[in-house]
């Protein structure tokens, strides 16, 4: 088959982090700008600056005044190109933030077991910071809203971060934007395959175009970016045939 292979590759693409509270959002997102040479912004410190502290905005403005704060937050950093966004815990659970956000950059989710990310909450001197934890029982807050958002973070790649640090997992996502989608252009037509690829079908060539978007999947259980890969070189060697 006379299969040409290009890499669509867009070198000033954002990249957006996205996972529960205390998953290392901000400090991979630092480090990972640092090593993609990008500006980083993190979408809670965007809203601090302007607003103040987000304890006292839940409690002044109520939760859903923060909410349309982000949403703006969102549609503002679309705009932009070679950031690395650290968002809310749930910004991007939210479809119109998701389809901002996404529409310019790639998604990754930061993941971490109930267990990890409550010790990891406890450690942080950020902790007092999050008012949906503020309750009598954070531990058990973490659970219920982890359990709640689960299917929502398994729409977007997940990395999970448990034993690494922050700069490891850094490296891991830096490896994986380096493996951009790629267009194979075959004789009986056109197979895109790439991870949240169905975003940018603008820049595809279009005739005859199937897009198999691996980041769109919704598979039953978490999935890995590691196996997001595996599942893009499994249908690019099918396409093969
Ligand atoms: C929130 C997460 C927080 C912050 C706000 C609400 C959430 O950000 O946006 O307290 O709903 O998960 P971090 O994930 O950076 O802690």
């Amino acid at each position: 088959m006379n299969d040409v292979v290009t890499r669509i590759s867009d070198p000033d693409q954002n990249v957006v982090l996205t996972g529960f509270m205390g998953t290392g959002k901000s400090t991979t997102g630092l480090r990972l700008a640092r090593l993609l040479g990008f500006d980083f912004i993190d979408t809670d410190d965007v809203i601090i600056e302007r607003h103040g502290p987000i304890p006292a905005l839940f409690e002044v403005r109520g939760e859903n005044r923060f909410r349309q704060i982000e949403r703006g937050v969102a549609a503002e950093l679309s705009t932009r190109r070679r950031v690395v966004v650290a968002t809310g815990g749930r910004m991007l659970l939210d479809p119109q933030n998701e389809r901002s956000l996404g529409a310019s950059g790639q998604v990754f989710c930061l993941w971490a077991t109930a267990n990890e990310i409550i010790e990891r909450i406890r450690q942080s001197r950020r902790g007092v910071d999050r008012p949906l934890l503020a309750g009598a029982d954070p531990d058990a807050r973490v659970r219920e809203l982890l359990a709640e958002r689960a299917a929502g973070y398994r729409r977007f790649p997940q990395l999970r971060t448990g034993g690494l640090d922050s700069g490891q997992v850094a490296d891991e996502i830096a490896k994986l934007v380096a493996e951009p989608p790629t267009v194979r252009l075959g004789t009986t037509g056109r197979t895109v395959v790439g991870i949240g690829i169905s975003a940018r079908v603008a820049e595809v060539p279009t005739n005859d175009c199937t897009v198999v978007d691996v980041g769109r999947v919704q598979p039953a259980r978490g999935i890995s970016a590691v196996e997001l890969i595996a599942i893009q070189f499994a249908l690019a060697a099918h396409l093969d045939h």
